[in-house]
């Protein structure tokens, strides 16, 4: 049996934040359906105690947020990518007051994908979580090495550089709010996942980079990389360690509603 949770009351808050990150998965017909089957699948106590997050596409959010709004779901929702600018001739890209007008909570900045792919580098992404911060929306920062790093044993130092650059010019106020996730690289989708103590490790560096900027807060510290109902818990035990981001698993509700239940204090703990 996989350990349980000891219970809430990490630094990050207390109640811990699971965020299914969809990717370019489920068209806005797919997620009505989907985000009924997790609330489905959740039950009222798991809802109170682990906050719950669909990070889905831009074309899905006016679906998912008429849906969580009309039947009062108790559910948040998020977006994968902001632009950094505020409004303008920037063919393509969606801004942070437009996701806000859709009730937008969290948006993904940074994402491993959004770097190797769209050549994001820290002081873009830093300019992102401005952006996201100034319209109300948390940013979630995502940062994490690639396996070269963490076999030359850099990855603790690598990876808290990121965040500091990634973070760059945030407020101490904003930077007590932030969301930060820890995504090794070579986790993302492969099914390789990092040990709990390596999870820990690298929570436990991030928020003293938080610490170290003036953050006014803890901050909340994710980890992100091959999470399944079957390592959430113990991924969940370090005690810096305040939620989970995952995504191949967050495209089952059934798995999704069983990692949030991993992520749930024991019934009377
Ligand atoms: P994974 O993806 O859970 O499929 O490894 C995590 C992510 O990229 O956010």
């Amino acid at each position: 049996m996989s350990p349980a949770r000891p219970g809430p009351g990490g630094p990050g808050g207390g109640r811990p934040l699971v965020a299914g990150n969809w990717k370019m998965h489920l068209n806005h017909l797919e997620a009505i359906a989907h985000v009924q089957r997790i609330a489905f699948s959740l039950g009222r106590r798991e809802c109170e105690q682990v906050e719950v997050a669909v990070l889905a596409p831009f074309t899905d959010l006016r679906s998912v947020q008429t849906l969580i709004d009309g039947d009062r779901l108790p559910l948040a929702y998020g977006a994968q990518d902001v632009s950094a600018e505020s409004e303008g001739a920037y063919t393509g890209e969606i801004s942070a007051a437009m996701l806000a007008r859709l009730g937008t909570r969290y948006v993904l900045v940074g994402h491993s994908e959004r770097r190797a792919r769209h050549g994001e580098a820290d002081a873009t992404v830093a300019a992102k979580a401005a952006a996201a911060l100034a319209h109300g929306i948390t940013p979630i920062v995502c940062v994490g090495e690639p396996l070269e790093v963490r076999a030359a044993g850099d990855h603790l130092a690598a990876v808290s550089d990121s965040l500091r650059h990634s973070v760059r010019g945030l407020d101490p106020a904003a930077l007590g709010k932030l969301v930060c996730a820890y995504e090794p690289v070579w986790a993302i989708g492969t099914g390789q996942v990092a040990g709990p103590e390596d999870a820990q490790q690298m929570a436990a560096a991030l928020r003293a980079v938080l610490t170290d900027l003036g953050a006014a807060g803890p901050g909340r510290l994710l980890y992100g990389g091959s999470v399944g109902p079957d390592n959430a818990a113990e991924l969940l035990a370090g005690p810096d360690v305040d939620g989970l981001l995952v995504g191949g698993a967050s495209l089952d509700a059934a798995r999704f509603a069983a990692i949030v239940r991993a992520a749930a204090a024991p019934p009377g703990g």
